[in-house]
């Protein structure tokens, strides 16, 4: 058989062998990566990030900034970088931005740009050409902003066309940190007050990471929800930044330990209360979770996370409330269902059909594949767990998270689980194969 590159379509395949122990660092968080880029690329001056995410996605957001006018010098330790921006940067490219496969990236650069009211065209590799553009451009439109895309301004590519946005409040259709930091970082533009309110509590990253960079943010609650609020024009200013570990790369290896009787330390990992609901479902499920060594990271708390399960872990509900705190790790909260005693079920999370893939049909489809008994809701899925999958091949549908849920899952397999577009997972996590202690195996 002909050996398949990785990035050409990659076949793994993922043998279960006893108890999974881990004590070491995972990379850089992206949601603060990308976040930093952007902030470093506004600042006048030479900013420092330590610990800058490896993966493909957050590389993407170093070639746009790069064409937006930011210089990128990448220094000898792995992830340390000095990136320079200029106040009088054009912002403009040269050509068209290509988000590549993140979310993340096309949504905040979109706000970014419509704020400094420059013309750029952005597009996405196919399967973010699939995702919602909508739900950013709305917003950005009621702040005065023009723009234009694919399925009535629904999908990438997008254009932003010159001019102007004004102050404004907006109030977001979905519960989304992609959304909203377009918004405040299109608000760092505007003469006056940008508003934006969120009909549910949703990841602080750009919060933190603003104020912590010298730009006042106003944060209320209320019975109308959470309200958050800059005053432009305001600047960034150069930072010598530290990223802390991506506790959704971490719950792969916590979750790995609690199926198979194991152990792992996960250190230097964040700890945004807007990401950390996984923690409690692993509780919630029976295992013991313990942090130590809280820190604070320019605004952003990090600690040392282990997660452990002696006597196994039984069937959970999650949901509707609290989703957004743990939208990423839902693919492997389905995972933890296939091998806990009784049922565990999701809900309040129509979310997940918009991320790199539909992750509520990719979970169940593969799960179905190795005979665990699931089903689907238009909002999530249920799972019954309790005989321990015997095995077999699943497809990744080009997702990094699906691929490394999988993979995990396959620890607890009576048999290998071959995964289909395994590469994937070099978008968030490139030495993912080599923690789990798979490394070795074949790759096809
Ligand atoms: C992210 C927010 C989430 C999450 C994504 C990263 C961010 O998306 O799924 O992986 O960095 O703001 P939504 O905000 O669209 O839910």
């Amino acid at each position: 058989m002909r050996a398949a590159l990785p990035g050409a379509g990659s076949v793994r395949t993922v043998t279960g062998s006893g108890a999974f122990r881990f004590d070491g660092r995972v990379p850089g968080d992206k949601s603060i990566s990308h976040r930093v880029a952007l902030l470093s690329l506004l600042a006048d001056g030479e900013s420092r990030i330590e610990g800058y995410a490896p993966g493909a996605d957050c590389a993407a957001t170093l070639r746009v900034i790069e064409a937006l006018g930011a210089r990128v010098e990448r220094l000898a330790e792995p992830g340390a970088l000095a990136v320079t921006g200029r106040a009088d940067a054009p912002l403009e490219a040269e050509d068209v931005l290509d988000a590549q496969n993140s979310g993340t990236l096309a949504r905040l650069a979109t706000g970014l740009l419509a704020g400094a009211g420059r013309y750029a065209v952005l597009t996405g590799d196919a399967s973010l050409r699939g995702r919602p553009m909508g739900r950013v451009l709305r917003p950005l439109a009621q702040l005065g902003a023009r723009t234009a895309g694919r399925a009535g301004g629904e999908r990438l590519p997008v254009a932003i066309l010159p001019g102007a946005l004004h102050p404004g409040e907006v109030a977001l259709e979905v519960a989304s940190a992609q959304v909203k930091s377009a918004v405040l970082l299109a608000g760092l533009f505007v003469e006056g007050e940008v508003a934006v309110r969120e009909p549910a509590p949703t990841r602080d990253h750009t919060e933190r990471l603003l104020a912590a960079a010298g730009v006042a943010v106003s944060v209320r609650e209320d019975g109308a929800g959470r309200r958050i609020a800059l005053g432009g024009p305001a600047r960034p200013r150069p930072m010598r930044w530290r990223v802390p570990g991506d506790l959704s790369s971490a719950a792969f290896l916590l979750a790995a330990a609690c199926l198979t009787g194991g152990e792992a330390v996960v250190r230097g990992v964040g700890m945004n209360p807007g990401r950390t609901a996984f923690l409690d479902v692993l509780q919630a499920m029976g295992a013991r979770v313990e942090i130590a060594d809280a820190a604070d990271w320019q605004g952003e708390p990090a600690a040392t996370v282990t997660a452990r399960a002696d006597d196994g872990l039984a069937g959970t509900a999650v949901g509707p409330v609290g989703i957004a705190a743990m939208i990423d790790e839902l693919p492997l909260v389905a995972v933890l269902g296939a091998l806990a005693r009784g049922r565990t079920e999701v809900r309040g999370a129509t979310e997940l059909r918009h991320k790199e893939s539909d992750r509520i049909t990719a979970m169940v489809e593969g799960l179905t594949r190795l005979g665990v008994r699931c089903g689907e809701y238009p909002d999530g899925f249920w799972v019954e767990g309790g005989r321990t999958p015997r095995g077999g091949r699943v497809d990744a549908r080009g997702d990094h998270r699906v691929a490394m849920a999988f993979a995990v899952l396959a620890l607890g397999c009576t048999g290998p689980v071959e995964i289909d577009g395994a590469e994937a997972a070099d978008v968030s996590y490139p030495g993912f194969w080599n923690d789990l202690g798979v490394a070795d195996r074949s790759l096809r």
